[in-house]
């Protein structure tokens, strides 16, 4: 039997795979080389179904002999082990993204005289009409909770921008670019205390109660189907935090993010200019190891967030706390500063690195910004969140819009930066 080899990412299954594969079967024995998530995260978004789930399908559809993991887009490795015959693919990879992959394909099958053997691109269906369509159905807690592990796993860097309401959340949920062919967007919201705040007019001191910061998620999660991580502040009492852990696990959120601070609470960017108490080593720890006693799932984080470099205790303090907090239990680590330089941040990651036993670490470049995300990552860090973005740049502009009314006695001037009204009305899907 000849062998033909199909690449794949089979995550949404319509007959235009089922028609490569049949046309695959006529050649001879079809071997899968089934993409893994960290191949198809690295182009487009993470897909809905895990590399086991989507293994299982594919080893169970008629005319499928193995199912072989692809770790890249690329062919050249598994076409190297398998040393095909055939490679079968739909013919709409001639442009685009996959044009380059398709060259190199044909240059390896030349060296044992294999054949790229490419099918009619079957019109009407198409995974990204699919992807939208699910969209709108929704997703349910348990997916939604799972996906910021599943991203961890499979991507160098996972991107977080804040969301503070049902239209932010839609912002972040739809907003992306195509950057060399690669789809570029991010990969879930920061539920931010600042920003939540702010939006309701009041001081980010945990003035907000969880009853109303959780109305807010809902908002969010009502709209959208990417993974939130919530921003606990301290925590609060400790016999309050195992009650504040089960009902975000409960809602899908993905995890919540702890402060080392006790008392009243200022926000960090504030550094030393307010009085802030760090709290113990001991009793923060506590804390983290009553929140992980609480949660149901195994897939729920707590991530301990050390507060060290803001309060000016030295970078010793910093790397003996998140060593005693992930021992703790801590899933994770975020690591806070207010310096315009990323350099202590660097210098922190460079120390975690060492670190014997770790979980995903976090940065929140705020003031630092001038860093890119590709720097973190290669320093280490797993998760970057733009913490205030959005609500920062919609303030200026709405007083100006106020300002310009108030100088004009009448809203056109005003208008010239606005959303006309055609679309402001169309914007959210059902008014009609
Ligand atoms: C938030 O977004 O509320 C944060 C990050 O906690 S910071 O504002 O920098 O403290
Ligand atoms: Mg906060």
């Amino acid at each position: 039997m000849k062998k033909v080899y199909v690449g794949m990412s089979a995550d949404l299954i319509h007959p235009g795979h089922l028609n490569i594969i049949n046309e695959a079967r006529k050649l001879g024995d079809v071997i899968i080389g089934l993409l893994t998530d960290k191949a198809i995260a690295g182009y487009k978004r993470l897909p809905y179904l895990t590399f086991e789930q989507r293994k299982v399908i594919m080893e169970n559809i008629k005319g499928v002999t193995q199912v072989i993991p692809q770790d890249t887009l690329d062919y050249t490795d598994n076409l190297k082990l398998v040393k095909p015959d055939y490679v079968v693919h739909g013919d709409d990879w001639k442009t685009g993204i996959q044009k380059k992959t398709r060259d190199r394909v044909i240059a390896t099958l030349q060296e044992w005289g294999g054949e790229l053997v490419e099918i009619p691109y079957t019109k009407g269906i198409s995974s990204t009409q699919i992807n939208q369509n699910l969209k709108e159905i929704g997703t349910t807690p348990e997916i939604r909770m799972k996906r910021l592990g599943r991203l961890l796993e499979a991507k160098d860097i996972v991107r977080v921008i804040e969301a503070h309401s049902g239209l932010t959340g839609l912002i972040v949920e739809h907003t992306k670019i195509k950057v060399e062919n690669q789809v570029r967007e991010f990969d879930g919201m920061w539920a931010s205390s600042l920003t939540d705040s702010t939006a309701k007019g009041k001081p980010d001191i945990e003035a907000v109660d969880l009853t109303s910061r959780l109305t807010n998620i809902n908002d969010i999660m009502e709209v959208t189907t990417k993974p939130i991580i919530y921003d606990g502040d301290t925590g609060g009492k400790t016999e309050h935090f195992v009650f504040t852990v089960k009902s975000l696990e409960r809602l899908g959120v993905s995890a919540i993010i702890i402060e080392d601070k006790v008392g009243l609470k200022k926000n960090s960017l504030f550094g030393t200019d307010v009085p802030q108490t760090q709290d113990s080593i001991e009793n923060f720890c506590r804390k983290i190891s009553a929140g992980k006693s609480a949660q149901v799932t195994n897939d729920f984080m707590i991530i301990a967030r050390v507060e060290s470099l803001i309060l000016k205790k030295g970078m010793q303090d910093a790397v003996d706390r998140a060593k005693a907090y992930l021992k703790a239990g801590a899933d994770g680590i975020m690591i806070h500063s207010k310096e315009k330089s990323p350099d202590e941040i660097l210098q922190f990651c460079k120390e975690y690195q060492k670190f014997p036993d770790k979980g995903p670490l976090v940065a929140v470049p705020s003031s630092y910004n001038e860093i890119y995300e590709q720097e973190l990552a290669d320093a280490g860090v797993n998760i970057v969140i733009y913490a205030n973005q959005l609500l920062r740049s919609a303030y200026p502009a709405m007083v100006a819009t106020a300002t310009s009314i108030l100088e004009h006695g009448r809203s056109y001037e005003s208008g010239q930066d606005s959303m006309p009204i055609k679309e402001i009305l169309t914007l959210i899907p059902g008014g009609q």
